[in-house]
């Protein structure tokens, strides 16, 4: 009896021995920081194989450096290296593919896919989002929620898809908004839970056990 994981209308990132995991940032990685503690600290089973910046000046990077993880630059404004945004995702995918990793993490990568990056990683891009999606897609979540005036928004893990912030929800964790909010009280209040959820959600991933069901991605069935 095939596991559900290996029929093949069920596309998953499976379960297996390689646990290799890269993290696509641009900025401040503080969700990259959570990921490299939540490893150290044995609670998240994953072998961060590879750190890719967009910009040089990411902050991010100097984290990933201190945990002693490989750092690659790829500068999207290098166009004589990256004509077009295909150009730049082959690149990607040929030094993630290259280091074996199996699930791509983005954590602040401020790029739009194209079907070069989508297509070589099926459901195995990740991205974390400041919202409960689908309300909020798009940038500045936590602005559109406070300035809408919803008394909960959160956090959501999602696989990437060509629909920007679009694809299957993996986990999401609500956050209140709290009448003195100012954005950026509720800004942190949601990054902290970002912090805990985005772990969970990879290791859920990496753990296999799960499938896809149109929209819905499944983990007891
Ligand atoms: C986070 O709020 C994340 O949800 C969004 O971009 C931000 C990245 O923050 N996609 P950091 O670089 O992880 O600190």
């Amino acid at each position: 009896m095939p596991t559900p994981n290996e029929e093949p209308n069920h596309r998953t990132v499976g379960s297996d021995r390689n646990r290799r995991i890269g993290v696509l940032i641009s900025g401040r990685g503080s969700n990259l920081q959570a990921i490299i503690h939540a490893i150290a600290e044995r609670k998240l089973n994953a072998d961060l194989a590879v750190v890719i910046s967009n910009r040089p000046d990411a902050a991010g990077l100097k984290r990933a450096r201190d945990a002693g993880v490989e750092t690659v630059i790829l500068d999207h404004t290098d166009k004589a290296k990256f004509a077009t945004r295909e150009d730049y995702d082959r690149e990607l995918v040929r030094v993630l593919k290259e280091r074996q990793v199996r699930l791509v993490c983005l954590a602040g990568f401020m790029r739009l896919l194209t079907k070069v990056f989508l297509d070589a990683f099926p459901n195995a891009i990740v991205n974390i989002h400041p919202s409960l999606l689908p309300s909020f897609p798009g940038t500045n979540a936590q602005y559109q929620a406070w300035e809408h005036g919803v008394k909960w928004t959160g956090a959501t893990v999602h696989l990437v898809t060509t629909e920007l912030d679009g694809g299957p929800i993996v986990l999401q964790e609500p956050v209140p908004v709290k009448d003195g909010d100012d954005v950026d009280t509720l800004a942190a209040r949601i990054l902290e839970r970002e912090h805990h959820l985005y772990p969970l959600a990879i290791q859920l991933l990496l753990n296999g056990g799960w499938r896809l069901e149109g929209r819905r991605l499944l983990t007891r069935f």
